[in-house]
């Protein structure tokens, strides 16, 4: 749906699957952040209808996934699923996930949906700020270990990494994404830069993968009601809530507004996912960061647009990981 994102109404899952959903059969599919309650969750539920061979669906816990399981058991009993375990707070653990995958040939689709928001300040085992760790960071190296699965499966396997309209404030601090060992954290910020950093990614690595068919995209899912909420502050649910009534709007990096996003259901939420994954009208804009199953660059601030921070964030984080990523 290549229309303006800003001007484009919210679509559900079944509306995008029952356009480009045929594209999905047989294919397999990486889900990270699987649950009974998220949006990753009900991505997998939904693609389940489109009949794929395999779906791999990750969590920390097998007992998060295993609602999933149940509810595409039943819409579904023929599509394989396969639990993966991984805890994107050990790098090592990512390491470890990607080789129990040594028998999976290829990947159609890897898509990276797992995060957290706004939790106080702590260090992943690596030493890196949990929300810079767990968001961006670990999908750096996920994406690295599985590249050449996704390459298996091209033509138009892709690699989809969720992010959210929360780019538009954040900004990547090269010099120390651990602002100052938590001194100087502040929960926004980090994941502001988090998602900063995952939209220049999305941006950078489908321009390393110009030419080999690969569809790379930074998705905003919009605002979904789910665990993600898990660290938010009275506080912070008061100032959100004085915002919504006064209809002030936000301001971006570059002094743009932003209205704040309405609340809609799961499936609308994994929509845009779906779209990044499979519609065919996107396909020129390779790189872009998408919402409301539609291009939105034009939402991207400048910070995240320059090219100089993606070759710092790509060395930052080659740094980060402890070994190169030559794509
Ligand atoms: N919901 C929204 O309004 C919204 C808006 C914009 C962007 N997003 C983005 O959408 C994505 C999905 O969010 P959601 O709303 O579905 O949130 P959610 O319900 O909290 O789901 C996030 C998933 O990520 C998993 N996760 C967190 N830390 C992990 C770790 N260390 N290792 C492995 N898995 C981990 C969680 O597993 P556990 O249960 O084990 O913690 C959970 O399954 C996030 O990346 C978020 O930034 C969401």
């Amino acid at each position: 749906m290549s229309t303006a994102a800003s001007s484009q109404v919210i679509l559900s899952s079944e509306f995008i699957l029952s356009k480009y959903g045929e594209s999905l059969a047989g294919k397999t599919i990486l889900i990270t952040g699987v649950a009974g309650d998220s949006i990753a969750g009900e991505l997998a539920v939904q693609v389940s209808s489109a009949n794929p061979s395999t779906l791999i669906l990750t969590a920390r816990a097998e007992s998060r996934v295993e609602p999933i399981v149940a509810k595409i058991k039943a819409k579904n009993p023929a599509v394989n699923i396969r639990f993966l375990k991984i805890d994107l707070l050990d790098l090592k653990d990512v390491r470890r996930a990607a080789r129990d995958l040594d028998d999976v040939p290829k990947i159609d689709h890897l898509v990276a949906v797992a995060g957290v928001m706004m939790p106080p300040f702590a260090k992943t085992v690596d030493g890196v700020e949990t929300q810079f760790g767990v968001n961006y960071l670990a999908n750096f190296l996920l994406v690295k270990e599985l590249l050449p699965k996704v390459r298996a499966a091209a033509p138009k396997s892709s690699i989809v990494i969720c992010a959210s309209s929360a780019m538009r404030g954040g900004i990547v601090n090269f010099d120390d994404v651990n602002y100052n060992e938590g001194k100087d954290y502040e929960p926004r910020a980090g994941y502001g830069q988090s998602n900063a950093a995952r939209t220049m990614f999305a941006k950078f690595l489908a321009e390393k993968l110009q030419g080999e068919n690969i569809r790379v995209f930074s998705v905003d899912p919009g605002a979904v009601a789910s665990g993600l909420q898990r660290h938010f502050t009275p506080e912070f649910i008061d100032m959100i809530k004085a915002l919504r009534k006064s209809g002030e709007p936000l301001r971006d990096l570059d002094g743009r507004p932003i209205a704040l996003p309405p609340f809609t259901g799961a499936s609308e939420g994994a929509a845009t996912l779906i779209t990044a994954m499979v519609d065919p009208t996107i396909e020129e804009s390779n790189g872009a960061y998408l919402h409301h199953n539609a291009v939105a660059d034009d939402e991207v601030t400048s910070h995240v647009l320059n090219r100089d921070h993606w070759t710092k964030l790509w060395a930052l984080s080659e740094k980060l990981i402890g070994e190169p990523f030559n794509v």
